[in-house]
């Protein structure tokens, strides 16, 4: 495996998504992952999945310590109580005493930075998250939260893909040695039925998913969270971690269409 570290932490650069994952089909993936030796689980509250995860974790007989645990606060819990509340519950499902990574989720429209911060500053404190971290942050909310409230974020979970650039922010990102982690990794699936990365992934023996995870791990400071529910994905994710891309496979990638998002909620940061 490989790793990166961020805000003290040594974090797999390659995770397991589980969004869209509940119940026992959840739970036997999330076993399924880390009997193949994921040890970098991605959840939320939103998920609906922690309750899952937490008895995956717990069969896996894999060491606390060896794990790397992230979850996150929806953006209707943002208030000081609400994400106590939140994170409470969150850590209770998950039955852990700690968690690796505490993300706010998604920004709301009129937040309170400033107290958000302070409360997932006292989760720190208090032992209950290792660090603290975003998601879907554009620029102007990380120059907030890095320069004004200066508070030791450890990375900004975002949409990236070979289907999208993020220049701009990831320019920014990497001015403050900001970890990207990458989520739709695999374009929501469609990388696999990418006519210019099933091409590439013939040279190597490859298929197209996983040229494009190699892709987005070939970069600094980007980790990658695929979700898969199979077994063969799985384990195909892992195995991306050992294709060596040249430069006109990287040529071919970077002469793919870059404006294609995916994930688009309710409220959406202006993205620059
Ligand atoms: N912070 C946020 O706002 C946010 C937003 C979106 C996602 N996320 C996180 O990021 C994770 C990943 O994003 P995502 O689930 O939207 O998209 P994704 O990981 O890009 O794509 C998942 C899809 O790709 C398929 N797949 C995975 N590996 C494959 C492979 N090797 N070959 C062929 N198909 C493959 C999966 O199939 P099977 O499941 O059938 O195996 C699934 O249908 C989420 O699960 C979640 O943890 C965070």
């Amino acid at each position: 495996m490989e790793y990166l570290t961020t805000q003290g932490l040594r974090m797999p650069r390659l995770g397991l998504g589980t969004y869209r994952m509940q119940g026992d089909v959840c739970r036997a993936a999330v076993e399924s992952a880390l009997a193949l030796g994921y040890r970098h689980v991605d959840t939320a509250e939103m998920y609906g999945n922690e309750d899952a995860i937490g008895p995956a974790i717990a069969a896996s007989g894999v060491a606390r310590e060896d794990l790397f645990v992230t979850t996150k606060v929806w953006n209707e819990n943002l208030a000081p109580d609400a994400m106590r509340r939140a994170f409470d519950s969150s850590l209770k499902k998950l039955g852990l005493d700690q968690v690796d990574l505490y993300l706010v989720h998604w920004p709301a429209p009129n937040m309170n930075l400033k107290s958000m911060f302070e409360t997932l500053m006292k989760l720190k404190e208090e032992g209950r998250t290792r660090a603290i971290g975003v998601a879907n942050f554009n620029i102007a909310l990380l120059k907030t939260v890095i320069e004004e409230i200066k508070a030791p974020i450890a990375c900004n979970q975002i949409e990236y893909h070979v289907l999208l650039d993020q220049t701009p922010i990831r320019k920014y990102m990497a001015s403050k040695s900001l970890p990207l982690v990458a989520y739709c990794p695999v374009a929501q699936g469609r990388a696999a039925s990418n006519e210019t990365l099933i091409a590439i992934g013939k040279k190597h023996n490859a298929s197209g998913a996983q040229v494009a995870l190699r892709w987005l791990l070939d970069q600094d400071g980007v980790a990658a969270i695929p979700k898969a529910s199979r077994r063969e994905s799985q384990q195909a994710n892992l195995d991306a971690l050992n294709i060596k891309l040249d430069d006109a496979d990287r040529k071919a990638i970077a002469a793919l269409p870059k404006d294609q998002r995916f994930v688009k909620p309710g409220f959406s940061p202006v993205w620059d």
